[in-house]
């Protein structure tokens, strides 16, 4: 489960006295099995905002609670481990290793275990087949299709069993049947039992998932939040 409080993020720019309010003051739950869209225009904090429930980012002011647990009190240590066994990130660009293949790629987030290399097939395989490429575990990812490195990609964003999957703009560079395609498999997913947020700016995105939530400026604008 996921609490949010007034979070606050400011960028301050290197070499200007410039400060970037990327987040204002937000307010989010997102309790656990549930599916949910953040939209915005560019430049809202939708990214900022998804890094910071990852774990990827810090935050100057608020509270966020990850599973009960207060995050601005864990070591790097604990969050880089709470990070990689509970939560599967999903990027636009699918950010793969193309040298490679689609077995190295997706084992990735295993090597932090220690696991025999039996564990990691059968973990591997495991994930492959939940997004319907265990066919391409030894093909090189440079030579598949957008839709296709989109499933590797969500195939290592799950390897690990993580309990929420995030996924910034997880569709925006691909086409409307495999965009439907990948929504899909997202769905899938929700229904197995992960907790699933999504950025997007594309509606019919947003309409696939079961709560959208739309940012403006750093703040929630939709649905309208009670001043405090
Ligand atoms: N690392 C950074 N340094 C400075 N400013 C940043 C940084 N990351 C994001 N910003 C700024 O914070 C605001 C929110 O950015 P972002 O969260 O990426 O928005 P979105 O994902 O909705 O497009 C923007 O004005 C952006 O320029
Ligand atoms: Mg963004």
């Amino acid at each position: 489960m996921i609490e949010i409080r007034d979070l606050k993020k400011t960028y301050t720019i290197k070499g200007s006295k410039e400060k970037v309010n990327a987040l204002r003051g937000i307010d989010i739950t997102v309790n656990d099995r549930e599916m949910v869209a953040i939209q915005g225009r560019s430049g809202a904090g939708k990214s900022t905002l998804l890094n910071i429930i990852g774990l990827i980012e810090s935050y100057d002011d608020g509270e966020y609670m990850l599973n009960g647990i207060d995050v601005s009190t864990l070591s790097d240590g604990k969050a880089a481990k709470l990070r990689n066994q509970r939560i599967g990130f999903v990027l636009q660009d699918y950010s793969l290793l193309e040298k490679y293949n689609v077995k190295t790629n997706v084992m990735l987030p295993l090597l932090f275990d220690k696991l025999s290399s039996r564990e990691i097939d059968e973990k591997v395989n495991r994930a492959l087949e939940a997004v319907n490429i265990d066919d391409l575990s030894h093909r090189k990812v440079a030579h598949l299709s957008g839709g296709q490195k989109q499933r590797v990609a969500i195939a290592r964003a799950i390897v690990n069993d993580p309990s929420f999957i995030l996924a910034d703009e997880p569709t925006g560079a691909l086409d409307t049947k495999t965009s439907g395609e990948i929504m899909e498999l997202f769905r899938s997913l929700n229904d197995e039992g992960k907790t699933i947020i999504i950025i997007t700016h594309d509606p019919i995105v947003a309409d696939q998932c079961k709560r959208k939530i739309e940012i403006s400026d750093g703040r929630i604008v939709s649905p309208e939040q009670v001043e405090k």
